[in-house]
């Protein structure tokens, strides 16, 4: 059999995120977002840290260009502070140069060292202000109407230098993990809010139908308004963990392995690509979740121009009997991370829910191909923790062969997809570029290719940064 292999035109790089790595929370007119606020709540962030320095990149980013051209990447994936270019996050509100500039000088860093720059808008760091107005997400009108117009901000300052562009970073994690169970930002739970449109039974869903008409609202602008002058593609990255059935023989858990994906992803790609949320969401939900009028519906159906896909794991999934309780964010089935007898899915990293398996990624990657119809692929996130990692001396840490070979694996994993299965991927972004804020579990977890130094801040590419660049490599040269 002829071996697995990507196009010699594959697009390959690493991702980052704003809050994640940037600094500089007080800097040049930068107003605070929901995640600024989030870390000061004693007991949300496992080391009581925040990402008010993080690594630094808004003052070190010339550095972190020349370094992602020393470890051979094409591609760069990194996410814009809404609230570095808006501080207060609405419409009137006053737009900051200074913010806007930093992204600019980024990109033409990233052009002057030939690196493509794929640009999210939204990866989890909403302005406080825009909470504080009117709850975020919750408020239909006023908070479509505002990321709309930051879309519009920045596709007038960027389109003439990005040709990719992501509205959201995983959407289910802003509406479960940051309005339902209080642990990312904005730590939403119903009694909270002073704008309540319901209670954790339905806040969950109503966030994800704003989000959806929002993104499909900024697809629709740029395809009208930027698209034909400049070109470029845009789209949203969903999350993505693939389940196994707890056992494989019983059809039920079977079932519920398919459920789970339609929970995870079906329930924003469902109405991008088909035109409606699963029945299996809507059965288990009933109208806690929105319906679509006829013109949102239409909007958002066809607006993807490719799937962004964000992958790290696999669970495995058990039906579960009992009927799940109205504040269940997962649906009637349940995951497990655990061993289990003759267990295939790998071992522990440093994160409860990272169980690394790259078969999944395949079985994921041709899930969503024969789901959507054959979609473009950009594979936004990939990678893993260590177990143990932050323990180590730096010399340790910089012989991360465990991210190696999980790499090694998943990379594998990807080019068999696009070899033998057809599935359209054309590119692949590595989480990330270096250790960074791992959100709740603060600096914690490293999921780097580069060691940082946050005593000093400085930066040592670990083995799997070398061993990346040589798997593109071979799997792109041309036989
Ligand atoms: C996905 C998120 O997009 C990213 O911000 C996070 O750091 C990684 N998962 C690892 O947990």
């Amino acid at each position: 059999m002829a071996s697995a292999r990507l196009p010699s035109d594959f697009l390959w790089g690493y991702a980052t995120a704003s809050y994640q790595i940037e600094g500089a929370a007080a800097e040049d007119g930068r107003g605070p977002s929901i995640w600024d606020s989030f870390c000061q709540i004693p007991g949300k962030i496992a080391d009581g840290s925040s990402g008010a320095v993080a690594c630094d990149s808004y003052h070190r980013f010339r550095d972190d260009v020349a370094l992602m051209k020393r470890l051979g990447a094409q591609a760069y994936r990194f996410s814009v502070s809404w609230s570095r270019v808006i501080p207060l996050g609405g419409r009137g509100d006053p737009v900051n140069q200074k913010g806007l500039q930093f992204y600019i000088d980024l990109i033409d860093e990233l052009r002057a060292n030939e690196i493509e720059p794929l640009v999210t808008l939204y990866h989890w760091d909403l302005p406080q202000a825009l909470y504080d107005r009117y709850g975020g997400f919750l408020n239909k009108e006023e908070y479509v109407a505002d990321f709309v117009n930051y879309a519009q901000i920045m596709f007038e300052a960027l389109s003439s230098r990005v040709k990719y562009w992501i509205t959201y970073n995983e959407p289910l994690i802003s509406c479960t993990l940051g309005y339902s169970l209080g642990i990312a930002a904005p730590g939403h739970t119903s009694d909270r809010s002073k704008s309540s449109v319901g209670d954790s039974s339905t806040e969950p869903w109503i966030v994800a139908h704003h989000i959806l008409i929002s993104h499909a609202k900024a697809v629709q602008l740029y395809r009208e308004r930027f698209k034909p002058i400049h070109g470029g593609v845009i789209g949203i990255t969903l999350n993505g963990d693939w389940g196994e059935p707890w056992n494989v023989d019983d059809p039920e858990d079977v079932a519920a392995c398919q459920r789970k994906m339609e929970f995870a992803i079906g329930l924003f790609a469902d109405p991008i690509y088909i035109g409606d949320y699963p029945a299996s969401v809507r059965l288990q939900l009933g109208d806690r979740i929105p319906s679509f009028t006829d013109e949102e519906r239409n909007l958002i159906m066809g607006s993807n121009d490719f799937y962004g896909m964000n992958h790290y794991c696999t669970a495995y999934v058990k039906h579960k009997s009992t009927p799940p309780a109205a504040e269940d964010f997962l649906g009637n089935f349940e995951l497990f991370d655990e061993n289990k007898e003759g267990h295939v899915i790998g071992p522990e990293t440093e994160c409860p829910w990272l169980r690394p398996y790259a078969p999944g990624f395949r079985r994921l990657l041709n899930w969503i191909s024969r789901r959507y119809d054959r979609p473009p692929i950009y594979v936004t996130e990939n990678g893993t923790s260590i177990k143990g990692e932050n323990d180590l001396s730096k010399e340790e840490i910089l012989q991360d062969d465990f991210r190696a070979g999980y790499f090694r694996d998943y990379l594998n994993a990807l080019a068999e997809a696009y070899t033998f299965d057809n599935v359209d991927v054309r590119g692949y972004m590595a989480w990330s570029l270096l250790d960074n804020f791992e959100w709740d579990a603060g600096y914690n977890v490293r999921f780097g290719v580069t060691y940082v130094d946050y005593t000093d801040q400085s930066r040592y590419p670990k083995k799997s940064a070398k061993v990346v660049a040589e798997i593109f490599k071979e799997l792109t040269a041309r036989s």
